[in-house]
């Protein structure tokens, strides 16, 4: 089944993160040829499909050339075929299932990386919803395993034999939650026990190492997740200066409070969530302690807007010139 992405660059599902106020900011400034894709945050499915309204929810309003796919996680294969038809029929364009999320209450649902134990299951689960969604591609992302990466080939063919257009394995296990270290040996491993395209992920940091997992390990896709929490333009390449950081994070605050109901200081919280990680701009530097540490949301934020001025002012210099050159 062929697959809409427009670029082998792809942003990760990010719980908290890659809802549609930051996947926007993020597909608004990297160009399709760039980055080619991205999800929803996992949602989670319990014993029943989803009402319209929360998928809906996740997928936001805006369309962009790129994809979003809709990433779904669960047991009850009923509810997660049932959610996946629904999802089709909305139009999402790509049905994603987690089989790596290592929380606690994943795990005693046994959805997420709990399926990471038992191959069988985790085909099931991939049939059950690529056999109701139909013309849509159903896509898998699992970690190399869940104790040790033994299961990982076995894990890779149950994802194919259950009928995934898609494989895309986060190369840590489960039990290695989010260590520094990876293994893209891992990923080289699951392109060699499959024949469908497999998606690497793990450890991607700058804009050329999307190319050099795809060279070390054949990888069709490669998709970061906390390098574009640090770089939203990791996708492209592109450099930007301390007042266009500043602006992206302005902007982030704004659309949470106007589109996502937050607080000043809920959109703060959020924006510091993302300053934990940020490079661009070198707008943190060796400064991250005193950002993190502001407890003052409104000092924060106006710290914020102070920087991104200087961006506008910029841009009025270069619109003025360009009138008066025009
Ligand atoms: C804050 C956060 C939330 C995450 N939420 C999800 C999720 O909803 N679904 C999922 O499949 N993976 C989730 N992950 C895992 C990422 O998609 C990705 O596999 C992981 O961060 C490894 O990639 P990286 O080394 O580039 O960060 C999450 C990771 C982080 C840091």
């Amino acid at each position: 089944m062929p697959l809409p992405f427009t670029s082998f660059r792809l942003l990760a599902p990010m719980e908290g993160v890659t809802e549609p106020q930051f996947r926007d900011l993020v597909l608004a400034r990297n160009a399709p040829d760039a980055l080619g894709g991205t999800f929803t945050e996992f949602v989670r499915v319990v014993d029943h499909a989803l009402p319209v309204q929360v998928l809906t929810r996740h997928l936001g309003t805006s369309r962009f050339e790129q994809p979003v796919g809709l990433q779904l996680m669960g047991a009850d294969l009923d509810a997660l075929a049932a959610t996946a038809r629904r999802a089709a029929e909305l139009g999402v364009p790509v049905i994603d299932l987690n089989f790596g999320c290592p929380a606690k209450g994943a795990l005693r649902g046994c959805a997420g990386s709990a399926m990471l134990r038992e191959p069988r299951k985790l085909e099931d689960a991939v049939r059950a919803c690529v056999a109701t969604v139909g013309d849509r591609p159903v896509t898998a992302k699992i970690r190399a395993g869940f104790d040790d990466a033994l299961l990982l080939e076995d894990l890779a063919r149950a994802v194919e034999a259950g009928g995934a257009a898609l494989l895309t394995i986060h190369c840590r296990t489960r039990a290695e939650a989010y260590c520094e270290a990876v293994d893209w040996s891992r990923i080289a491993r699951a392109v060699a026990a499959v024949r469908i395209p497999v998606c690497g992920n793990g450890g991607i940091e700058t804009h050329a190492d999307f190319e050099r997992m795809r060279r070390e390990t054949g990888c069709a896709y490669a998709m970061v997740g906390r390098g574009a929490l640090a770089d939203p333009w990791i996708f492209s390449g592109r450099s930007v200066d301390a007042a266009e950081a500043a602006s992206f994070l302005v902007e982030y605050a704004e659309r949470l409070i106007a589109g996502g109901g937050a607080s000043l200081a809920g959109a703060v919280a959020r924006v510091k969530q993302l300053l934990r990680f940020w490079t661009a701009g070198e707008l943190v530097g060796s400064e991250r302690r005193e950002w993190l540490r502001e407890s003052e949301p409104q000092r924060l934020a106006a710290r914020l807007r102070g920087i991104a001025k200087g961006l506008d002012a910029t841009t009025r210099a270069a619109s003025s010139t360009a009138a008066a050159v025009g």
